[in-house]
């Protein structure tokens, strides 16, 4: 048998319809657009609304990047979601969206790796495809981090919106696919960017709701430093891993986590601006969503075209951080593009939330 690689087949994103903007954040705490947009690059970012949750936007992101894979979701064997936001401690988010999904076959589980959730989800999901144990997975990325953020607290609830965006990743011998994927932890700085309570160590109180101990509490600046050395080294060994340079890159697609560090990793990397992706300005830090959604905006604004070189590289809380290099494929295998009738005859989005019966 020819040698397999995991190829992006399609992609999707969903961000929800609320826009809140610096603006409407001035209202509820003492900051400014200027301050926000000087500091952050973010003008404005997207909240999930009433009844919408984590899985819920998964699933829209999910739909997408399934039609435009001409993938039925009961061919799936794996879906994997990226999240530090999910709907409930268990089940897992991905098994919430399995079943609306309608994906009977496929294995669901959660990555939590805060925001460098996706890339370690690829990462999962590329090495299952090569080691033979799935021929596809549905890899997603969606966060409902508004529900987290501390509305009196100016350094963090600035920075953080909701969505969710989603790959399909396929075993194919047509084309190159994920050529490198490196992923690094460093657990002992886990309280420069964590939530103490509401799990097992610290359970939900009375007094823990008092003192505010289930939103994000972050150390910015400390952050801030350590991002911009451990995504420049991830990159470069995930770019020594492909046996690529930047030259042969296309395109960066970052973590969206502040334009400063963005900007702070391109010039390090000797990237020009016009070969790296952003999009902070208009959906704020969306955690392990953002890099899917990144991907899905760069393609259907034709800055990323099969046969392009892709370099994803994230960071985020615990501490983590890596990086990943592919040709870009991004269209149906070839021997899938009758399925699309199969596709368009699927139900609506609403039809499959419908599936998921579980305490709102
Ligand atoms: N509006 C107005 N002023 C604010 C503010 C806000 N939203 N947030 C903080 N400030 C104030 C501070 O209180 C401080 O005031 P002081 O000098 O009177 O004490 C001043 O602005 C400077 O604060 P500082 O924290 O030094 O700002 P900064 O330039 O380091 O920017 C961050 C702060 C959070 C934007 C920046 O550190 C950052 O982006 N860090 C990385 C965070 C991140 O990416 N996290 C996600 C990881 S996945």
């Amino acid at each position: 048998m020819a040698k397999q690689n995991a190829v992006v087949t399609g992609y999707g994103f969903y961000a929800p319809p609320r826009v809140v903007t610096n603006h409407d954040l001035e209202k509820m705490v003492d900051t400014s657009d200027e301050w926000i947009s000087s500091r952050t690059g973010i003008k404005e970012r997207h909240f999930a609304g009433d009844g919408e949750t984590t899985s819920t936007m998964a699933v829209r992101a999910a739909k997408a990047a399934l039609e435009r894979a001409h993938m039925r979701a009961q061919d799936l064997d794996l879906v994997i979601v990226g999240t530090c936001s999910p709907d409930y401690l268990f089940p897992a988010t991905a098994c919430l969206v399995q079943s609306a999904l309608g994906a009977e076959r496929a294995g669901a589980f959660d990555v939590e790796a805060a925001c460098t959730s996706f890339v370690s989800a690829l990462a999962l999901a590329n090495g299952m495809i090569l080691g033979g144990m799935a021929r596809n997975a549905l890899v997603i990325g969606a966060e409902t981090l508004s529900r987290l953020l501390d509305f009196k607290d100016r350094t963090t609830c600035v920075l953080f919106g909701d969505g969710a965006g989603a790959v399909v990743l396929e075993a194919s011998n047509a084309s190159v696919g994920i050529e490198s994927a490196v992923l690094h932890a460093d657990g002992s700085k886990g309280e420069l960017l964590y939530v103490q309570a509401g799990a097992t160590k610290m359970p939900a109180s009375k007094e823990t709701v008092e003192q505010g101990l289930h939103f994000i509490r972050m150390q910015g600046g400390e952050v801030f430093k350590l991002a911009v050395k451990s995504m420049c080294d991830a990159a470069e060994e995930a770019l020594a891993e492909a046996g690529v340079t930047t030259e042969d890159i296309d395109i960066l697609i970052p973590h969206q986590a502040n334009v400063r560090i963005i900007d702070a990793v391109a010039r390090r990397l000797h990237f020009p601006p016009e070969k790296v992706f952003v999009n902070i300005q208009r959906y704020g830090n969306t955690s392990a969503a953002s890099i899917p959604i990144a991907i899905a905006e760069a393609a259907d604004q034709g800055r990323l075209k099969k046969g392009d070189r892709v370099l994803l590289v994230a960071f985020g809380g615990g501490f983590t951080w890596g990086a990943s290099v592919m040709e870009w494929w991004g269209v149906p295998i070839p021997d899938r593009r009758e399925k699309s009738i199969v596709d368009r005859a699927a139900r609506t989005v609403d039809d499959l939330l419908d599936r998921v019966r579980l305490p709102s």
